[in-house]
């Protein structure tokens, strides 16, 4: 029998690739979400993929008793894998009540399930913006935890010490906690990728836009910072590669292989590369050329972070493998597909 994996937030971008990759791995998937952020379409590009649909419930994990009924109604789930929670950085800053409300309460809520359900594995999504502007570079998950830019990314870093002190306190709970660097790029067959909602705010899917006509020019958000061309420096990893990470997370928890307490892994390619320099990568390998300005810095933003990934290496057996090129030639496909649909 297939084991069975619950991925909250599964119509999301990292989740809906993660769906498949654990598909594909062999898993039984029942993705919770409640769609705010995400469509429910998703389970059919999954579906194109992997030849089946996922397992599906509409819930919002703020509501405990739902969540309680769910875990009732699926008593052979081995793990979580929990995605769900609010991401927009600059809508945190307006809306810290609803950041942690949402992002904490979910998390809250589904540990407390775990609990009384006796579900022992737990894989978080949490983020490199734990780490802030890092003192020194590229950063290790020993790197000191600087004081959150954000609610959003203080919603990550409470997240990960709620995890630790219930593990800590003796339940019975392991957890990897997976700190993402920048995820861009989509499935190669263009069934799944990311649906920003609205104008974009990260780089990729601006660009996208941009060189398809939707969007006048990308704006490029300084140049003159301390980095070799003044622009920003980030580790931009495929959201294929990342999920990946995610299916060899759960076969070390299942197969008993994780250390005690929460294990913490960077994910990256563990290189650094500059705004311009993903715009020359998307010419090259686009053949698409267009505009683009250089404009004030965007507040709040770091000057670089790129991870050290030699922990997600050596103990998780994890390494990002697809090229630069070939992640952005995903991310065009998708751009033109989901035009394409939607006109
Ligand atoms: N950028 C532009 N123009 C744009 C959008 C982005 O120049 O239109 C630049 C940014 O200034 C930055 C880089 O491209 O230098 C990457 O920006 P993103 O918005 O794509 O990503 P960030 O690194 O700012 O944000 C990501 C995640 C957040 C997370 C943050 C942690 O999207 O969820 O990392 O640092 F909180």
């Amino acid at each position: 029998m297939k084991e069975l994996i619950i991925v909250t937030g599964g119509t999301g971008y990292i989740g809906s690739h993660t769906a498949v990759e654990l598909m594909e791995a062999g898993y039984d998937v029942l993705i919770i979400d409640n769609l705010v952020n995400s469509r429910i379409e998703v389970l059919d590009g999954i579906e194109k993929i992997t030849g089946r649909k996922p397992l599906f419930e509409k819930l919002d994990l703020c509501d405990r008793q739902g969540l309680t009924d769910c875990f009732a109604r699926y008593p052979t789930t081995r793990a979580i894998i929990h995605f769900a929670a609010h991401k927009a950085v600059p809508e945190s800053v307006e809306k810290p009540l609803k950041y942690y409300e949402n992002n904490l309460l979910s998390l809250i809520n589904l540990l407390n399930a775990m609990k009384n359900h006796g579900v022992r594995y737990f894989v978080f999504s949490s983020s490199c913006t734990v780490y802030g502007q890092p003192d020194k570079l590229p950063v290790t998950e020993e790197s000191p935890i600087k004081k959150a830019t954000s609610p959003y990314g203080n919603t990550k870093q409470i997240s990960e010490e709620i995890i630790s002190d219930v593990i800590a306190a003796g339940d019975a709970i392991e957890a990897i906690s997976l700190r993402y660097f920048n995820p861009i790029g989509a499935h190669p067959s263009a069934h799944i990728g990311e649906l920003p909602l609205g104008v974009p705010a990260n780089l990729v899917p601006y660009l996208t836009q941009t060189a398809i006509g939707v969007r006048e020019e990308l704006r490029v958000f300084g140049d003159d910072y301390n980095t070799h061309d003044g622009s920003a420096v980030r580790d931009y990893i495929n959201v294929v590669d990342l999920s990946r990470a995610h299916v060899v997370s759960i076969n070390r928890l299942l197969a008993g292989k994780n250390a005690q307490g929460i294990e913490v892994f960077n994910l990256g390619t563990g290189k650094g590369l500059s705004v311009f320099e993903i715009i020359k990568a998307f010419v090259n390998a686009t053949g698409v050329e267009f505009k683009y300005r250089v404009v004030n810095r965007r507040d709040g933003d770091i000057e670089q972070v790129y991870a050290d990934t030699t922990m997600a290496n050596k103990v998780l057996g994890w390494k990002a493998e697809i090229p630069l090129e070939e992640t952005l030639r995903t991310a065009w496909k998708w751009e033109q597909t989901i035009r394409n649909q939607t006109g």
